[in-house]
């Protein structure tokens, strides 16, 4: 995985601490624009929307939790991109995701959001979805010489 500055993960760990309780509300309004931006994306998501925003909650608290311990994220991040796999996850969607995900969490946190935050989650992010999605191209190639 490419090394990530520990100053953004301190900020990314120290934004998102003050943001947990928003979890639901960021959900909510992610699905809603990546929905409107990519309705492609629509159809990989089978679970009720009200799972969903609660997953994607849980799923970043993982993400931060775990920065500080990157043997365990390199074995998260290749069990995660196996199951991306079965949910028909490309590797090219992580970026426009990642990129909504960031904006979204910059409007719910409001005038208390700097830009440097946005370069932190940014830098933090891309590091994880760059790998989860480097994990899901060697898989498709895997499949695709076995074919
Ligand atoms: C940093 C990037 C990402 C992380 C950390 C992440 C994490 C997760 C986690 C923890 C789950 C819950 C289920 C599980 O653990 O398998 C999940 C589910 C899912 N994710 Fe991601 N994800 C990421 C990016 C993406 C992208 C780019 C897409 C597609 C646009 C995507 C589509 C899905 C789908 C379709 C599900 C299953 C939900 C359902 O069946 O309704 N994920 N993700």
């Amino acid at each position: 995985m490419q090394t990530v500055n520990p100053e953004s993960i301190q900020i990314v760990k120290d934004t998102w601490a003050e943001l947990i309780g928003h979890g639901p509300e960021i959900g909510e309004r992610f699905y809603n624009r990546l929905f409107q931006q990519y309705p492609a994306y629509k159809k990989l998501f089978k679970n009720n929307p009200h799972d969903q925003h609660r997953k994607l909650a849980f799923a970043i608290t993982l993400v931060v939790t775990k920065l500080n311990k990157i043997d365990q994220i390199a074995e998260e991040v290749r069990s995660l991109a196996m199951r991306h796999v079965k949910y028909g996850v490309q590797p090219e969607y992580f970026k426009p995701f990642i990129k909504l995900l960031v904006e979204t969490i910059a409007e719910v946190r409001g005038e208390r959001w700097k830009p440097e935050h946005t370069q932190a989650w940014r830098e933090v992010m891309e590091a994880i979805g760059n790998a989860i999605a480097a994990n899901i191209k060697s898989v498709q190639e895997k499949a695709h010489k076995n074919k």
